[in-house]
């Protein structure tokens, strides 16, 4: 089957990049079939209970859909094409349209989709048991049929003001939830993150059950942390307080690593010189992660990276701009 996914337009290439990382970190073989900035549409085997995790982890996407078929976005088109391609289930229907493009009005397109599809069926705009989707752009017209939406609100629920430790120095936890989707960790396997500060990254880990385990220098990081983690229910967690030089001492191996780097903008680094300290981390990230396996590193300037490529190799660089005109680049390494 082909999976539709209408993507957030946050930003212009984390939302593929997370749906593509997450499908292999679900077990959910897939040919990419194409992309762009609205959707991304991939061939993969029917399974719903891939696509029931998948709607749990993303960030950056707004629903999966079924396609039925993709064409030119002119309304003679798409209802040519509609013809062509009846609905492959019984049931009651509801037509929705997500309308981008500027010629073509959603009430008309609509209407002749109706025409098409409503011959001989109940419409249930409630709750119905087919709800059929447009997605149309300048360009190209979308039509699928709902297998999840998506209800993002969460992320929005996990701001860092909303937990009870707070510090400027987190991130978005849509942004944290990508770090992690991208790093491809599956469920009950390890995530580390050994800058773990107040444990942003680890609670999204942590939700969608992955085995999680922080470590920071600072104690007051720890406590917070642990009271973050635990405010969210979350039980399954280990948290150290030590410099990233000790980290294999308590922790052999990890599945995978999602990280913040400090950049002494917010954060402390004890005085050390932040060359120097990359260093140490990029070697101990290195140590820890097994072979094959990715890490996900936020770094405040693009020269930080090569200092991470004299022990990984870089995959990806996704700069997101955050607020007071920052820009961090959050790096996906893989350990070959
Ligand atoms: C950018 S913050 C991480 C923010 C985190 N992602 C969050 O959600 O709060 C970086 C963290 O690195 C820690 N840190 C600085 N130097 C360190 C070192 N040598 N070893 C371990 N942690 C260190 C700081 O205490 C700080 O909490």
């Amino acid at each position: 089957m082909k999976l539709m996914f209408e993507l957030s337009k946050e930003h212009a290439t984390l939302p593929c990049a997370e749906v593509l990382a997450t499908l292999k970190a679900e077990h959910m073989e897939a040919t990419l079939i194409s992309s762009n900035e609205d959707v991304l549409i991939a061939e993969t085997k029917p399974n719903v209970a891939g696509i029931k995790r998948l709607a749990e982890r993303l960030a950056f996407t707004f629903v999966i859909d079924e396609l039925l078929f993709s064409c030119p976005a002119a309304l003679d088109e798409i209802v040519r094409h509609a013809e062509k391609h009846p609905l492959p289930m019984q049931g009651s229907i509801a037509i929705r349209c997500k309308n981008r493009s500027s010629h073509i009005r959603s009430e008309q397109l609509i209407d002749q989709l109706g025409d098409v599809y409503t011959k001989k069926r109940v419409v249930n705009l409630t709750s119905p048991d087919i709800e059929v989707r447009a997605i149309v752009t300048e360009d190209i017209a979308y039509l699928g049929i709902k297998k999840a939406g998506l209800d993002t609100s969460h992320f929005q629920q996990r701001r860092g003001h909303l937990r009870p430790f707070l510090l400027p120095i987190t991130l978005h936890p849509k942004i944290a939830r990508a770090m992690v989707n991208l790093s491809q960790v599956k469920k009950q396997q390890t995530l580390l993150d050994p800058f773990c500060g107040t444990g942003g990254i680890l609670l999204e880990a942590g939700l969608i059950g992955t085995h999680i385990i922080g470590s920071d220098v600072e104690q007051k990081m720890i406590d917070g942390s642990q009271k973050n983690l635990e405010f969210y229910h979350l039980k399954n967690f280990q948290l150290y307080c030590t410099d990233i030089g000790d980290i294999s001492r308590y922790v052999p191996s990890v599945d995978a690593i999602a990280t913040d780097f400090p950049y002494a903008r917010a954060t402390t680094t004890k005085g050390e010189q932040l060359t120097k300290l990359y260093n140490r981390a990029f070697e101990t990230i290195s140590q820890v992660l097994k072979k094959n396996r990715y890490a996900v590193v936020g770094i405040s300037s693009e020269d930080i990276r090569a200092i991470g490529e004299q022990y990984l190799s870089v995959v990806a660089t996704y700069p997101v701009k955050s607020h007071r005109s920052l820009t961090r680049y959050f790096v996906v390494y893989k350990h070959v």
